[in-house]
Order: structure tokens, then C-alpha cells, then sequence
């Protein structure tokens, strides 16, 4: 059998519905099927409709884990709608040679566009302003009504300065903020220079930022970074910011930090049981919600689709595909 035709033969498993013009491509090289609908399949419908899968397009609902892998026995490749890979077990594919890729890039502008949506949302009240528009409650301009803080010259935190960090901090530069950012990797001297950026221990950022935007990956050392301790050494005229991964903020230490003015207020888009909020969270006006869409323009979600789809075409051609994240599987892969 000729490459080509192996890879037609290659059956491949969408975990959800996305887009007409991403399935027509996937459908030029391999065999198409999967899960047509917005509901999200339980594991063992997974399980079932991947089971004889070469490759399978996941979403970040989807947990990709060793049981999974363990009941698709042709599974070559799984290529995560996202640029997050929390939801796969990363270790559990290496050690079977099952390659991983993701998203990276093709969402940065428009994640960042939203991180400030939330920011200046909950900075101005946005959204409390509206519902007392709707309420019928807007029944004079009032000198003291719905103060806000003001965003303009102020010090921007950034936690996390990777591409999505240093997209945010461009978009400060219009505001005249101060851009300080903490993060455990190195960052290019001539990347934080054209920001006018400058690194500072996590603790400063906590003791002088007036805004908090999280910009990091959920890894162990970032599960619950934001607790107790990193609200009480926020400033109380500080809002926080989270678009990153709900685990990397404690959600209750996040409700008691609102609730007690020990911060001023919150943009959040990701939770720590999504979809489910902490229902401390959605008693409290100062926290703008929104439901994990910081990616969901409708040309970044169709750019994230074909990424996913490119990627996996490639590693079922036997080609080294361009967003591999686990490298070391590359030597092990299953042909
Ligand atoms: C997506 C994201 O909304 O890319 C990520 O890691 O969190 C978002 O861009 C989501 O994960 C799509 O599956």
C-alpha cells in the first residue's frame, strides 16, 4: 500500500462539531467521523466512537487519558483544539508512542483582545452598568454612580510572559501603563525591552500591580498559584484577571478575596470545575464570568481547527508534525 493510501485509510475522530471547511480538508486525506453535535461525549461514548481511530481531534473538554489510549489500538496521534494540552496525559502517550500537538499562535491576538476586555470590563463595571440599564434602574446620571478604577498610567502585572503575556503587554502601551511581569522562565532581553517591560519576583508583582493578568500553562507548579496568601499581598484597588487555566486560581480563595475587598474586583473565563463556577462567584457583582471563549472569534476558532487538522495530517503522513508537544515521543511513534 502506497503512503497515500494508507493515510486515506487512516479513520480519524472529531470530538465535536466545528467547521464545514475544516472537515472538507480533513476529508481529502483520511476517513472522517465523529461526534456531529455540541454535546460533550461522555468517556465511554469516547471511547467507543474513537476506538478504532489512527488519530483523534480533541477539545479541552475532552480527557484524553491511558484508559483512552489503552482502548484505541491504531491511535497514532491526538491533536488538541487548543493550545492548552491539560486535558491529554501527556506521559500516558509518550510512553505508548502516540504523538500530541496543539495550537499555539494562531490565538494569541485574539486571547489577548479578550484578557483586556475582562480587564477594562470589570476595571469600568461594564457589565453591572448593563444589567442596571436593563433592570429599569438607570433613573438618573448620578455624580457617585458605579465608580470604577481607572486603567490609563497604572502598573500592569503580567504572570506568564509568553506570547499571549507579551500580546497583553503590547496592547498596555496604548494605556500608558507601567509593565512589570513575573515569570520562572527566561524571556529574551530585546522581547522585554520593545515592551518597555521589567521582570520582578512574584511578590513585587502581587505588592505593586493594579491589574493581574495570569498568562501561564496549568502545571503542577501553577496549580493554585493564585490562593489566600497571593490575595492578601494583592493591593485592595487590584483586579485580577484569568484566562489562562481555572486550576491555576484557588476559586474560593478567589471568592473570600472579593467578598472581603482584599482585591477589587475579577475578570474570569476560566474555572477550576468548568463548566461548573464556584456558586460563591456568582453571587458577587464584582466579577465579570464568561464561559472560556478568550479564543472565540469566529476567524481564530477556524485558524485553531485547521491548525489541529494540519497537524494531524502530518503526523499520519509519517512527517514530523509542526506543533508536536510531547518531542519525545517522536522516536517511539507508531508507524
Ligand atoms: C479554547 C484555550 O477556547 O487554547 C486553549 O488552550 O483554552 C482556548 O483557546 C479551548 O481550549 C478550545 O478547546
Amino acid at each position: 500500500m502506497s503512503l497515500e493510501e494508507r493515510l486515506v485509510s487512516d479513520t480519524i475522530f472529531v470530538t465535536r462539531r466545528i467547521f464545514d471547511e475544516t472537515l472538507n480538508y480533513l476529508a481529502e486525506h483520511v476517513v472522517v467521523e465523529g461526534n456531529d453535535t455540541d454535546r460533550v461525549l461522555s468517556s465511554d461514548e469516547l471511547q467507543a466512537g474513537a476506538a478504532d481511530a489512527a488519530g483523534i481531534l480533541s477539545m479541552v473538554t475532552d480527557r484524553i487519558d491511558s484508559q483512552l489510549m489503552d482502548s484505541c489500538p491504531n491511535l497514532k496521534m491526538v491533536a488538541n483544539f487548543a493550545v492548552g494540552f491539560n486535558n491529554v496525559d501527556l506521559d500516558a502517550a509518550s510512553e505508548r508512542g502516540i504523538l500530541v500537538t496543539n495550537t499555539p499562535g494562531v490565538l494569541t491576538e485574539t486571547t489577548a483582545d479578550f484578557a483586556w476586555a475582562l480587564l477594562m470590563a470589570a476595571a469600568r463595571r461594564i457589565v453591572e452598568g448593563d444589567r442596571l440599564v436593563r433592570d429599569g434602574k438607570f433613573t438618573a446620571w448620578g455624580p457617585r454612580m458605579l465608580l470604577g478604577h481607572d486603567v490609563h498610567r497604572k502598573t500592569l502585572g503580567l504572570i506568564g510572559m509568553g506570547r499571549i503575556g507579551q500580546a497583553v503587554a503590547r496592547r498596555a502601551r496604548g494605556f500608558d501603563m507601567d509593565v512589570i511581569f513575573y515569570d520562572p522562565y527566561p524571556v529574551p532581553a530585546e522581547v522585554v525591552d520593545k515592551l518597555g517591560a521589567r521582570s520582578t519576583p512574584l511578590e513585587e508583582l502581587y505588592r505593586t500591580a493594579d491589574f493581574i493578568s495570569v498568562h501561564v500553562p496549568l502545571l503542577p507548579d501553577t496549580h493554585h498559584l493564585l490562593d489566600d496568601d497571593a490575595f492578601a499581598q494583592i493591593k485592595p484597588n487590584a483586579v485580577v484577571v484569568n484566562t489562562s487555566r481555572g486550576p491555576v486560581v484557588d476559586e474560593q480563595a478567589l471568592v473570600r478575596a472579593l467578598e472581603a475587598g482584599t482585591i477589587a474586583a475579577a475578570g474570569i473565563d476560566v474555572f477550576e470545575h468548568e463548566p461548573q463556577v464556584e456558586p460563591g462567584l456568582l453571587a458577587l457583582d464584582n466579577v465579570v464570568l464568561a464561559p472560556h471563549i478568550a479564543s472565540g472569534s469566529h476567524d481564530t476558532r477556524l485558524r485553531m481547527s485547521m491548525l489541529a487538522s494540519e497537524n494531524l495530517v502530518c503526523g499520519l503522513r509519517g512527517d514530523r508534525p509542526p506543533n508536536l508537544v510531547n518531542t519525545e515521543a517522536w522516536e517511539q511513534r507508531k508507524q
